[in-house]
């Protein structure tokens, strides 16, 4: 079994600060880095980090060769991935004194996807196969129904959680991997109470599997008729950018082994604590070795 990624590729802006910007404020940043990011390429990455068999598809500009090589050299095919004239997708993300962030995102050619691109990256796969989408990208209700139809098995990270996302018929997306924000507002609920977002999304979306992280109160896995909690690993925070990207990677890539559930969600729930210690987005995902050995501690 292989996984298609159709997802984003950012140039990342991180700008270490002693606190967010607010309405009308100008704050100056303590340091800039220039990483490389975007949903869609952090769990590409973590993807190969646990092992799977990945192939990114999506759209960079000409500024973005240094995603591509990144994929490239973390063993990622990257034959799905056009250059069109668009320059990349970036991101403006702050990262505060306790390691949290706040991320603005500007699509560029993240969202210059066509119909011809999907049909033929999805000419490479067959039955069996994983397909797995984020938000940051155009078209992704087209994209979940060609899949569907192919017989691929779908999973959707719906992160950013947008109006236009909430539109889009789901109702074929086999698998959710959400945090509480998401799953709160997927569930059509004010707030964020795990029981309630798991009843909720039963209802409305009874042939799916959900993973709904659950920050430090770990995460849970649910079925129509099953529910399992992991506890959270405890760690220094450093830079939580692209803890839930690892959380997808390494749990879909425990399934892909034929791992079960409970051991996906053990395995990623290590590699995104690893993660949170580290500066950055794609680079602090920690490869397999590393998260099975913190696992032991
Ligand atoms: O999930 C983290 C990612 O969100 C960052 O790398 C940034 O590019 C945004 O897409």
């Amino acid at each position: 079994m292989k996984i298609l990624n159709y997802g984003s590729l950012n140039l990342d802006y991180v700008y270490q600060v002693p606190n967010f910007v607010r309405a009308g404020e100008t704050v100056s940043a303590l340091r800039r880095d220039v990483n490389i990011g975007g949903k869609g390429l952090n769990q590409s990455i973590a993807l190969a980090r646990a092992g799977a068999e990945v192939y990114h598809a999506g759209c960079v500009g000409k500024d973005g060769k240094m995603l591509t090589d990144f994929l490239q050299q973390n063993g990622v095919n990257t034959s799905l991935i056009a250059c069109v004239e668009e320059p990349s997708g970036h991101a403006i993300i702050q990262v505060d004194p306790n390691g949290q962030n706040c991320i603005l995102i500007h699509g560029g050619a993240n969202r210059c996807i066509t119909e011809a691109q999907i049909d033929a990256a999805l000419e490479q796969f067959a039955i069996g196969d994983f397909l797995l989408l984020q938000n940051e990208i155009n078209d992704i209700d087209l994209i979940i129904q060609k899949a569907h139809q192919k017989g691929l098995t779908v999973v959707l990270n719906p992160s950013p959680i947008t109006a236009e996302l909430l539109q889009a018929d789901l109702q074929n997306v086999d698998w959710f991997l959400l945090n509480e924000t998401e799953g709160a507002a997927l569930a059509d609920l004010p707030d964020c109470d795990a029981d309630a977002v798991m009843q909720a999304l039963r209802i409305k979306y009874p042939q799916s599997k959900f993973v709904l992280t659950l920050g430090s109160a770990g995460a849970r896995y649910f079925d129509r008729e099953k529910h399992v909690n992991v506890a959270a690993r405890r760690v220094q925070a450093v830079d939580t950018t692209a803890a839930g990207d690892t959380f997808t990677g390494f749990f879909l890539g425990e399934l892909l082994r034929g791992g079960t559930v409970e051991n996906a969600l053990e395995l990623a729930s290590c590699a995104s604590a690893l993660t949170v210690t580290k500066a950055g987005a794609a680079q602090s995902i920690a490869p397999l070795e590393q998260v099975l050995e913190f696992q032991k501690q």
